[in-house]
C-alpha cells in the first residue's frame, strides 16, 4: 500500500518525540496556564485531564490508525477508505484548520523569538514596565510581520527536508533541549517564596468559576494540546510502519503532553503567585507577567532567555506538524514536489498571518476585530470550534463508516494488543461524540438564549 518514495520514521522513539513535539507546544505553556487561570485553576485542570484521557486518547488512537493503515495524509486517506463518498471533505476541513491555526500560531511563536532577543539584550530591568514593553513590541506592525515570516521560514526549512531527515531529526535535537530548559526553570519557580499558593490554585478545584464556556474551553484545550481533530496525527501516523506499536505510542504521547502541561503549570503558577499577579491575565500572560518576574530575580535575563527559548522550541516542533499536514496534502493529492509544496504553503500562510500579526495593537481595525481582535477570533474559530467538530466527525467516521472492528484491527496490527479494546470501541462510538456534542450544544444554546 505504501509507495516506495514515501518517507518513514527511522525509529519508534523518533516518532514518539516528533508526535510529542507536535502535541507539546504553545498550547502547554502559553494557552493552558492563561485558560486555566480564567476558569478557576484546579477545576479546569481536573476537567482537562478527564477530557484528555476520556476523549483525547481514544481519538488519538483513531487518528493514528487511519494514518498508519492508509499510509496517506487525511484527504487521500478518507478517499482510500471510502472512495466516492464525502468523507474526504473531513480531511479537507483538517487541512483548512491546520492552515488557520498555523496562521495565528506563527505570530505568537514569532513574539517568543523576539522576546529571546529582548531578554538577551537586557531590555527588561526591575524598573521597566513589562506591560508597556509588550504593548510597544506588538504595536510595531512591521516587526510582528517579519517575526511571523521568520518563524514560518524556519519551519519550512525543516519540513522541506522530509520526515526522517527533517522532522524527526529536528525533534531529536529540540525535544531534549526543551526538557532540560523546562527542568531548570521549574526548579527555580518551585523554590520561589509564595510558590505554595500557586500550587494550591492549580490543584485545588474551585468549581464556582467553571462556566459552561470553561467546559468547552477545557475540551478545546484537550484536543488542541494533543494536536487532534485536524489530521496532524493521521499524517504523522501515515509515516509509521506496519508493525509499529500504536497503543504504546499513543499512550506515551498523551502522557508526555499532559505531563508537560502540568509541569508548565508548575512553572507558571508559582511564579505568578510569588509576584502576586492575577493568573487570569489573558493571552499576554507569559509575555507580560513572566517577563516582569524575571527582571526581579538575580540573573533574570538568563531565565528570560531560557524561558523564551523554551517557548520557541515548543512552538517550532508544533508548527512543523501543522505545516506538514498541509504540505502532505499537496504532495499526496496534487503530486507536487515536497519543496514546492512546503514553500508555497508557508508563503500563503504568511499572508494569512498578517492580519493576526497586526491585531495585537499595530492596527486598530484588526485589534478590535469582532471584539477581541483578529488573532483571538482565529484562535477561537479554529481551536475551540473547528477541532471539536473535526474530532466528532472523525469518531463518526471510525465508528459507523469504516467500522470499529476494522479500526481496532488496524490499531492492533503487528500483534500489539490494545488493552480494553472494547472500551475504546464504546468510547469512540458513543462517549466521545456524545460528550463533544453535549458540550458544544450547551454553548450554542447559551449563546442563542442569553
Ligand atoms: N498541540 C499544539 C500545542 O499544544 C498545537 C497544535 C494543534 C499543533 C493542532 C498541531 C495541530 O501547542
Amino acid at each position: 500500500m505504501s509507495s516506495v518514495s514515501r518517507g518513514h520514521w527511522n525509529s519508534r522513539f523518533g516518532f514518539i518525540l516528533a508526535a510529542a513535539g507536535s502535541a507539546i507546544g504553545l498550547g502547554n505553556i502559553w494557552r493552558f496556564p492563561y485558560t486555566a487561570g480564567e476558569y478557576g485553576g484546579g477545576a479546569f485542570v481536573l476537567l482537562y485531564l478527564i477530557f484528555v484521557f476520556g476523549i483525547g486518547l481514544p481519538v488519538l488512537l483513531a487518528e493514528l490508525s487511519v494514518g498508519r493503515f492508509t499510509q496517506k495524509s487525511p484527504v487521500t486517506a478518507f478517499k482510500d477508505l471510502k472512495p466516492g463518498t464525502k468523507w474526504s471533505w473531513l480531511g479537507g476541513l483538517g487541512v483548512l484548520t491546520g492552515f488557520g491555526i498555523l496562521s495565528f500560531y506563527a505570530v505568537i511563536a514569532g513574539v517568543t523569538v523576539g522576546y529571546i532577543y529582548l531578554s538577551l539584550t537586557g531590555k527588561f530591568s526591575a524598573d521597566v514596565d513589562a506591560a508597556a514593553v509588550f504593548q510597544g513590541f506588538t504595536a510595531d506592525g512591521f516587526q510582528m510581520i517579519a517575526l511571523s515570516g521568520l518563524f514560518l521560514a524556519m519551519t519550512a526549512l525543516i519540513v522541506q527536508k522530509g520526515v526522517g531527515g527533517g522532522i524527526e531529526r529536528a525533534a531529536k535535537i529540540l525535544m531534549p533541549t526543551f526538557f532540560v530548559f523546562l527542568l531548570f526553570l521549574v526548579g527555580r519557580a518551585l523554590t520561589l517564596e509564595g510558590a505554595g499558593a500557586g500550587l494550591e490554585f492549580m490543584f485545588a478545584p474551585d468549581f464556582s468559576k467553571l462556566t459552561a464556556e470553561g467546559v468547552v474551553s477545557a475540551l478545546g484545550q484537550a484536543l488542541f494540546s494533543l494536536s487532534l481533530g485536524m489530521g496532524a496525527m493521521i499524517t504523522y501516523g501515515s509515516y509509521l510502519s506496519e508493525n509499529e506499536n500504536i497503543p504504546i505510542s499513543a499512550v506515551s504521547v498523551a502522557f508526555f503532553d499532559t505531563g508537560i502541561a502540568l509541569v508548565g503549570g508548575l512553572l507558571i503558577f508559582p511564579t505568578l503567585f510569588h509576584a502576586g499577579v492575577d493568573p487570569a491575565a489573558g493571552p499576554g500572560l507569559v509575555f507580560v507577567v513572566m517577563a516582569s518576574i524575571f527582571d526581579s530575580l538575580p540573573g533574570g535575563s538568563i531565565f528570560g532567555v531560557v524561558f523564551y527559548g523554551l517557548l520557541s522550541i515548543a512552538a517550532l516542533t508544533s508548527t512543523i506538524s501543522l505545516l506538514e499536514v498541509i504540505t502532505s496534502y499537496f504532495i499526496d493529492e496534487k503530486g507536487w514536489a515536497r519543496s514546492k509544496a512546503t514553500w508555497t504553503v508557508a508563503f500563503a500562510c504568511f499572508l494569512l498571518s498578517i492580519p493576526s500579526a497586526l491585531s495585537l495593537g499595530a492596527s486598530t481595525f484588526f485589534s478590535e476585530f469582532y471584539g477581541g481582535g483578529f488573532l483571538s477570533l482565529m484562535d477561537n474559530i479554529w481551536g475551540n470550534y473547528s477541532l471539536p467538530i473535526g474530532a466528532t466527525l472523525l469518531c463518526f467516521f471510525v465508528a459507523w463508516s469504516w467500522g470499529v472492528p476494522k479500526a481496532l484491527a488496524s490499531i492492533e496490527a503487528g500483534g500489539h494488543r490494545l488493552p480494553a479494546g472494547a472500551v475504546w470501541g464504546f468510547l469512540i462510538r458513543y462517549v466521545c461524540p456524545a460528550a463533544v456534542l453535549l458540550v458544544f450544544g450547551t454553548t450554542i444554546w447559551q449563546q442563542i438564549f442569553s
